[in-house]
């Protein structure tokens, strides 16, 4: 039905070329319910609807389909048709609507082919996955296109990935070329045209609030070629663009235009910086609006932050390649302070070339380090982030990043831009005598700021000797422990162990979790005024010599904290009073489910148990509700850990009995 009808268009294409233009149009309304679709490209971002939006024809196959002949065929044909005369060009071209297109828009005479590749005047072109870096202006607007030859050329080549179950990889056969070439015939190509800020002008004034965004506008209509604000108004479809980062995101049949308006504002001074790419298989540059990245804990200049697990499968493969692996993800972090820094935050360049700390990201070199770990709860693959050169009582924007696709980055990397992710925030501590320690060999999940003094141990360099202290106790606790255990008949049949649900190796991990978090303390500042902090030290001086006012002047409240053995000493006085002379400072609890667990899972004949009432109240903590409150420690601990991966909490059943030494000695 569809050739007949185009046949007689062609013979009134010669007497009126505007009649057959509107009869085309006319007849693509009435038949082309696709057009409904070509409207509603970029109804999800905020369309411009000031500026009437020209309907674009979507040479969906479907055209074709009646004749059997692919479109890219019939362009082929018409291409072929160089040396026949103007005629019968003019009755092939007609017969597609390429051809009708193409005659409205175009230079008569001119080879389809040419015509293709080029791009308008003022309008630069723009590469598959390869990006461009420009600088515009205070009320400029740059354009660029995205040109159909582009648009349905080659992908880029897919690269391995990150380590991960079959199941779950992106290859399932909806990606496979022949799906993704129907699929283009259907409804176009799918193309993603991304913007990264790099750098913005600076305020005048000393508020330093962020300047505006750059606008990001787009239009797939060959009537509007430079999208974009003018003074006149503004054209195309624009784009929200947040923290200096923009997403086109559309089903392309034809070449796209890009407009990049810089505000007018006298406010602010400079020029922005952006990067901008074009690409058929996934967004250059990525943004992600979850955070992905945990506090663990910090200290007065360090911070150490943590990725949630990097996989759930249970494969060992996977498991060994995650933990092989040069640590894929790189963070940024920002002082909040500095509010013009909202301007940048979605952007990889932007965070690349502002941020104040950066850790893992190849070309800038510092003593930041990211790593991976299978600490905390399950024992998955993660990365972990120490950054240091912190600022003490400040307050942190965090971001989890990737350079490009982790192995490569650049043009022609699918996805080469980089990706962010959503911040989140951490804090510094103030004093010197809490220290950030992890990677410890024997109490490898111990990961926490603990007593320290900074004269003895230097921040800088004395770290590994004040682990070694800590760890060193601690297994030799454990050491005695062992040889009760080995008293214990535990390797026994069935019948003669002393519990069917828990046998001697769970008495030892859960001894070992309880030992660890209670002879290494959780060291919070003085100054916090948090209610289920503990008071430690009162009495001693601070390392740098000063004496607090309560020991020369104490009031009655703070006389009976300084004769109460809690408050006026450590919870492991022979190292830390002794040894390490921390000076006063608090500390978080262990947590009691530790000291339940510890005597669920070990034999009645160890004779463990946990202290009751007031006693439980000075040695232990409990849990908060609120994953943004650490209320008391345990090891894997992190600030928002999700609940699912957080240790189960207490034990329905619990066993109370008597107490022996050991317990006795490490709690008051
Ligand atoms: C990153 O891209 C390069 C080049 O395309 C590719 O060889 C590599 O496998 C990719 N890396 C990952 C982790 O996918
Ligand atoms: C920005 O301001 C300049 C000078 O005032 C003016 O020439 C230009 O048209 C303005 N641009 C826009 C997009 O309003
Ligand atoms: C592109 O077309 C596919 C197939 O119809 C559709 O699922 C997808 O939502 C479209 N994408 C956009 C951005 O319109
Ligand atoms: C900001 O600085 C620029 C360049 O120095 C100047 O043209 C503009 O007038 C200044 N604006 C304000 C509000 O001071
Ligand atoms: C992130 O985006 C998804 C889908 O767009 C939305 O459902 C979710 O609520 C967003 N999350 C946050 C933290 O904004
Ligand atoms: C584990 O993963 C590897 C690589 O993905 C795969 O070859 C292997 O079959 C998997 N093993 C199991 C038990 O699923
Ligand atoms: C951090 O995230 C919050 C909420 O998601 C957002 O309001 C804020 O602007 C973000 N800050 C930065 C620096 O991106
Ligand atoms: C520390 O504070 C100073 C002064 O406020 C600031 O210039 C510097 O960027 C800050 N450093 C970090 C790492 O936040
Ligand atoms: C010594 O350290 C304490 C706690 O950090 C602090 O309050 C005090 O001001 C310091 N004294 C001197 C002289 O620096
Ligand atoms: C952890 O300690 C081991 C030695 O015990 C050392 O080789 C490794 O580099 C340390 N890792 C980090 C991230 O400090
Ligand atoms: C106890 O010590 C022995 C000998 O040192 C060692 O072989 C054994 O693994 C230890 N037991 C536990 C539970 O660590
Ligand atoms: C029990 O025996 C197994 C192997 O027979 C051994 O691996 C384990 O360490 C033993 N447990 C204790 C507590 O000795």
């Amino acid at each position: 039905m569809q050739f007949p009808k185009l046949s007689q268009l062609q013979s009134r294409f010669a007497v009126s070329f505007g009649a057959t233009l509107l009869l085309i149009l006319v007849y693509l309304s009435i038949s082309r319910p696709s057009f409904a679709y070509a409207s509603e490209i970029g109804s999800t971002t905020s369309v411009d609807h000031d500026q009437p939006f020209w309907p674009v024809i979507l040479e969906d196959g479907s055209f074709n389909e009646e004749d059997n002949i692919p479109k890219e065929d019939v362009q082929a044909v018409v291409l072929e048709q160089d040396d026949t005369s103007d005629e019968e060009r003019d009755e092939i071209q007609a017969s597609t609507f390429e051809g009708c297109e193409e005659r409205h828009h175009g230079d008569w005479g001119t080879d389809l082919n040419e015509l293709r590749k080029r791009a308008p005047a003022g309008v630069s072109s723009l590469a598959n996955n390869a990006p461009q870096n420009m600088n515009i202006e205070l009320g400029e607007t740059e354009n660029w296109v995205f040109l159909k030859d582009e648009i349905e050329g080659p992908h880029g080549e897919q690269g391995i990935g990150l380590p991960s179950d079959a199941s779950t990889t992106g290859n399932s056969d909806d990606n496979t070329p022949s799906r993704r070439e129907l699929e283009k015939r259907q409804f176009g190509t799918p193309i993603w045209i991304t913007i990264n800020v790099c750098l913005q002008p600076t305020s005048n004034t000393s508020r330093g609030e962020p300047p505006p965004q750059l606008q990001l506008f787009y239009s797939d209509s060959t009537d509007i070629q430079k999208p974009g604000s003018t003074s006149e108004g503004t054209k195309g479809i624009r784009v929200e663009v947040e923290g200096g980062y923009g997403l086109v995101h559309l089903n392309a049949t034809d070449d796209v235009y890009i407009g990049v308006s810089a505000p007018n504002t006298t406010d602010f001074t400079g020029s922005w910086n952006y990067e901008i790419a074009a690409s058929n298989d996934v967004p250059y540059h990525f943004w992600s609006n979850s955070t992905d990245l945990l506090f663990v804990d910090g200290d007065n200049h360090a911070a150490l932050l943590v990725t949630p697990d990097l996989t759930d499968s249970s494969n060992s493969t996977i498991y060994d390649e995650w933990m092989a692996m040069q640590a894929p993800y790189g963070m940024f972090a920002h002082d909040q302070k500095d509010q013009s820094f909202l301007g940048v935050s979605r952007s990889y360049c932007g965070l690349r070339k502002n941020a104040n700390i950066a850790a893992n990201i190849p070309g800038i070199t510092n003593n930041n380090v990211g790593t991976m770990t299978n600490r905390g709860l399950g024992g998955a693959p993660k990365e972990q982030f120490y950054i240091s050169a912190l600022n003490a009582s400040s307050d942190y924007w965090g971001f989890l990043a990737m350079t490009g696709n982790s192995t490569a980055t650049g043009a022609g990397v699918i996805g080469g831009g980089g990706r962010v992710w959503s911040n989140m925030t951490f804090s510094t501590k103030a004093s010197d005598n809490c220290a950030l320690m992890y990677n410890l060999s024997f109490c490898s999940e111990v990961a926490y700021a603990v007593p320290s003094n900074p004269d003895k141990y230097s921040p800088l360099d004395g770290l590994a000797d004040l682990a070694a202290v800590y760890d060193s106790y601690a297994a030799q606790m454990y050491q005695y422990f062992n040889y009760s255990l080995q008293q214990i008949p535990c390797n026994t049949t069935a019948s003669a162990q002393y519990s069917l649900a828990r046998n001697c190796d769970d008495c030892a991990r859960a001894y070992k979790q309880w030992l660890c978090a209670v002879t290494i303390p959780r060291c919070e500042d003085w100054s916090n005024d948090a209610p289920y902090l503990a008071r430690r030290n009162m009495a001693q001086s601070f390392p740098n010599g000063s004496t607090a006012s309560w020991i020369s002047n104490p009031d009655s409240g703070q006389q009976a904290l300084l004769n109460s053995v809690q408050s006026n000493s450590s919870r492991n006085g022979e190292i830390i009073d002794d040894v390490i002379q921390p000076g006063p400072y608090k500390e978080v609890l262990p947590c009691i489910d530790l000291c339940f667990d510890l005597v669920q899972s070990c034999p009645a004949a160890l004779g463990f148990g946990c202290p009751q009432g007031k006693y439980q109240n000075i040695s232990y903590g409990v849990r908060d509700p609120d994953p943004g409150i650490l209320s008391c420690s345990y090891l894997g601990a992190a600030y928002y850990l999700s609940d699912g991966t957080r240790e189960s909490g207490l034990p329905g059943r619990m066993m109370w009995a008597s107490m022996i030494i050991t317990v006795a000695l490490l709690f008051f």
